[in-house]
């Protein structure tokens, strides 16, 4: 944790569920949350068909609610895309961009997860960009420097004073139960504190870890020096889970 900084644990539901689904699942981290919501801020970012009924069940606001990217444009002919107002409009506060499978899947480029993340934060949402190195590029002794072109690459001007996030991801984590050891976040993240503070972040810009986070390693991970908040994806699909993950911030 950085010190003075509130935790922020993320749920990235990616393509999961049905309607019903989605509204169950927010019902129930709705239900735990009050006994959580004293150590980190809560977001949900499900896809952007099942925003409404999400949206519907955080109305009181302790949890808030995000989605999972959005165009770079405002508005126009861009079939099939969804813009940073019309998240705004539909009750989100925060959106994900540049995740890993956006930038494999779509071939999302550093310039490009820039340019969303301004239309983001003109439309007055909080862009959560998300970093991070592949296991082969890990390998090669590059990580850091990957992750540091990242930062440079897609936090655009403007970043700190809408307070935006950074998600340190390491591709080959994802999904796979696998995480870095303790030290090597920690590394990174001292890394990643230092590019977002020379850049358009600052030393408050949360820091999060993302990448097989569970129950069982959450309160590790979390204790480490620069790391302010998870960002979730197979776990927080299971609301006892993200709930446990978020109990697992230390009490400040
Ligand atoms: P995971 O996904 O928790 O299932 O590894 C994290 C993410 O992709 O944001």
């Amino acid at each position: 944790m950085t010190p003075g900084v509130r935790p922020l644990i993320a749920g990235n539901w990616k393509m999961h569920g049905t309607l019903r689904d989605a509204a169950a699942l927010a019902e129930a981290v709705r239900a735990g949350a009050p006994a959580v919501v004293e150590r980190a801020d809560l977001l949900l970012c499900p896809p952007f068909v099942h925003l409404h009924v999400v949206a519907a069940s955080m109305a009181w606001k302790p949890v808030a609610l995000g989605a999972q990217d959005c165009a770079a444009q405002e508005k126009g002919a861009h079939t099939g895309d969804v813009s940073a107002p019309m998240l705004a409009d539909a009750g989100c506060g925060y959106v994900i961009l540049g995740h890993s499978e956006r930038r494999a899947d779509h071939g999302e480029t550093d310039a490009l997860v820039r340019a969303k993340a301004a239309a983001a934060i003109a439309a007055g949402l909080v862009p959560v960009i998300c970093v991070g190195e592949s296991e082969a590029q890990r390998d090669a002794g590059q990580a850091e420097d990957v992750v540091a072109a990242q930062v440079a690459g897609s936090l655009p001007e403007g970043f700190a004073a809408a307070k935006g996030v950074v998600a340190y991801e390491p591709v080959w984590a994802i999904g796979t139960g696998r995480t870095p050891t303790e030290a090597d976040i920690a590394a990174m993240h001292a890394r990643l504190r230092r590019e977002v503070s020379a850049g358009q972040g600052d030393a408050t810009t949360r820091l999060l870890y993302g990448g097989s986070v569970k129950p069982g390693n959450a309160a590790a991970i979390l204790a480490l020096p620069n790391v302010d908040g998870a960002l979730v994806g197979g776990a927080s699909l299971v609301a006892a889970d993200f709930l446990a993950i978020a109990a697992a911030v230390a009490a400040g």
